[in-house]
């Protein structure tokens, strides 16, 4: 077995109130460089190690040999894979997600599965619980996805999105899901799931539409999740009200968090230089949509394109 690249896009989840269903892959990305070896091992950047396993209990690994399991594979043929890594890990930027696919799609190369990405998709969402960061990773775009643990269908958008800019304001420190999602209530009442689900459509509808100001105005308006999580960004309030300054659409928590991502019809560098200079706490980055999604390379086997 000859050695091969796989390629997979940060993404950015829930875009405001399309809690666990909308998603968009960006242009940071996460690249694994495999080749054969004796024995599994990862090779992990000097500044992750203290959060990504080198060993078999990598997450890659771990998806790796699900996905070789549910095909019927007790075995992955041993590789060392060697992580260059531009995601930061648990920031609200799909870092597990696009180990989790990454994985997904070791293991395809592997075994020749030959799997399409339907199929990719719906073993992501089986480990993933929810699609918003994997559907992206995977398809590339914006994702609009509905999964109730058995059944997936989704929407992909790609029109009109070449020319905005994500901007991500990634703040100093790590923010588990796990702890993101337990700041968030157990029950809403019908009143308010209402009047939530209708800030989502409004959202999904304006991204379809194009209408990029709208779609800002319903990010800053979820009542999904953000009015609980944004008391763990100090400066939350304060960034938004000087992006919007900067005439920016609008504002969310990307994923869990703590990153925060403003929508910029346009953002010139001179805008761009400004922030970072007002935010130095924060890695300020000019983000752009990734539309292809996952990539697979192989120097001597190009036949080997994720499908
Ligand atoms: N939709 C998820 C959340 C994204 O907001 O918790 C992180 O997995």
């Amino acid at each position: 077995m000859s050695t091969f690249q796989i390629r997979v896009p940060a993404t950015s989840a829930n875009l405001g109130p399309g809690f666990d269903s909308v998603g968009i892959a960006l242009s940071k990305y996460v690249t694994l460089e495999c080749q054969p070896a004796d024995k599994w091992s990862f090779g992990v950047p000097e500044e992750d190690q203290p959060h990504i396993p080198s060993g078999k209990d990598n997450l890659i690994y771990m998806t790796a040999i699900y996905t070789a399991t549910a095909y019927g594979y007790e075995e992955l043929p041993p590789h060392h894979v060697e992580l260059i890594n531009d995601v930061p890990v648990a920031r609200g930027l799909g870092s597990s997600s696009t180990a989790v696919v990454g994985g997904i799609e070791l293991a395809n190369q592997l075994l020749n599965l030959e799997l399409s990405r339907y199929e990719k998709l719906q073993l992501a969402c089986a480990i993933e619980g929810h699609p918003d960061n994997v559907a992206p990773a995977i398809y590339g775009g914006i994702m609009v996805s509905s999964y109730d643990g058995d059944h997936l269908d989704f929407v992909q958008f790609t029109k009109g999105l070449d020319d905005l800019t994500w901007l991500a304001i990634v703040p100093d420190f790590h923010l588990e899901t796990e702890k993101a999602r337990s700041l968030l209530p157990q029950e809403i009442s019908y009143k308010q799931g209402v009047h939530a689900s209708g800030t989502a459509n409004v959202l999904v509808a304006a991204l379809a539409e194009q209408n990029w100001e709208l779609a800002g105005k319903m990010m800053m308006k979820d009542q999904w999740h953000q009015p609980y999580r944004k008391e763990l960004i100090p400066d939350f309030d304060a960034i938004a009200v000087k992006v919007k300054e900067l005439n920016a659409a609008g504002m969310y928590i990307s994923g869990a968090g703590p990153t925060m991502i403003a929508l910029f019809e346009q953002l010139s560098e001179d805008k761009l230089v400004l922030l970072q200079k007002e935010l130095p706490a924060y890695q300020v980055e000019a983000l752009q949509v990734d539309s292809h999604g996952l990539e697979v390379t192989s120097p001597s086997l190009p036949s080997r394109q994720a499908k």
